[in-house]
């Protein structure tokens, strides 16, 4: 199944002094999705945000936000986040000791469920959790920060994901998080992903809309 191409800013990278205009501003350039990141200070060396900046910015935009937890037992805060507005929920494999449990958890609490492994876990930790997810994030840099480099060495690993989900007749999303710019896009795409969350790719630049749309154009060429 060849599934739309989908793009999605990550506002980690955009100005938090005015958050509201910045997600506004990408929602009318024509962003399909809004990433969120959220980072406790102790799964990831950085801090951002939690459900009350989300429940106040889900007021301000219609885009569906995915929302990228890099916490801790992510478990004990899941209602809160999905209360707040997320539409994809998506837990760190490595930080989840019942990863199961949390997934489905997360569905039966009105969100997707998505799953994410970071640059150093293989696909093999997730398998056989694949069955419960509408999303697996592949980070393809070491979580935390915006501006990294983004990390080939992790594309055979959406290669493999692109290969597990049309043998197993599964149905996720495939995306791709960390470095993505014009050219790295091009590799994420060949190699299976559908999803592409870009920061400072977007939002260091002047015209968010016509850098979207040549993250698009060198995606789909
Ligand atoms: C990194 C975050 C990313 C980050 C990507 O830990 O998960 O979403 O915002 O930023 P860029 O696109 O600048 O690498
Ligand atoms: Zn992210």
């Amino acid at each position: 199944m060849d599934r739309p191409l989908l793009l999605a800013p990550s506002i980690l990278s955009a100005n938090h002094g005015r958050l509201a205009d910045e997600i506004l501003a990408v929602e009318t350039a024509g962003a399909d999705w809004l990433h969120v990141d959220v980072m406790d200070g102790h799964f990831v060396p950085n801090l951002t945000l939690g459900p009350p900046v989300i429940r106040s910015l889900r007021r301000t935009s219609k885009l569906p936000f995915d929302v990228h937890l890099m916490i801790e037992a992510p478990e004990r805060s899941l209602t809160a986040y999905i209360e707040a507005g997320a539409d994809w929920l998506t837990v760190h494999e490595e930080a989840s000791t019942h990863l199961h449990r949390t997934l489905v958890a997360i569905r039966e609490a009105g969100a997707h469920p998505g799953v994410s492994i970071n640059p150093a876990t293989p696909v093999v930790a997730i398998e056989p959790v694949l069955h419960l997810v509408d999303l697996v994030l592949v980070m393809s840099v070491n979580p935390g920060f915006g501006g990294q480099r983004f990390l080939p060495e992790v594309l055979p690993k959406v290669e493999q994901l692109a290969r597990v989900r049309a043998a197993r007749g599964l149905d996720y999303r495939l995306e791709v998080d960390g470095g993505i710019d014009t050219k790295t896009i091009v590799a994420a795409r060949a190699a299976g992903a559908d999803t592409f969350v870009a920061g400072s790719a977007i939002f260091s630049t002047a015209d968010y809309g016509v850098t979207m749309r040549e993250l698009r154009q060198a995606a789909s060429a």
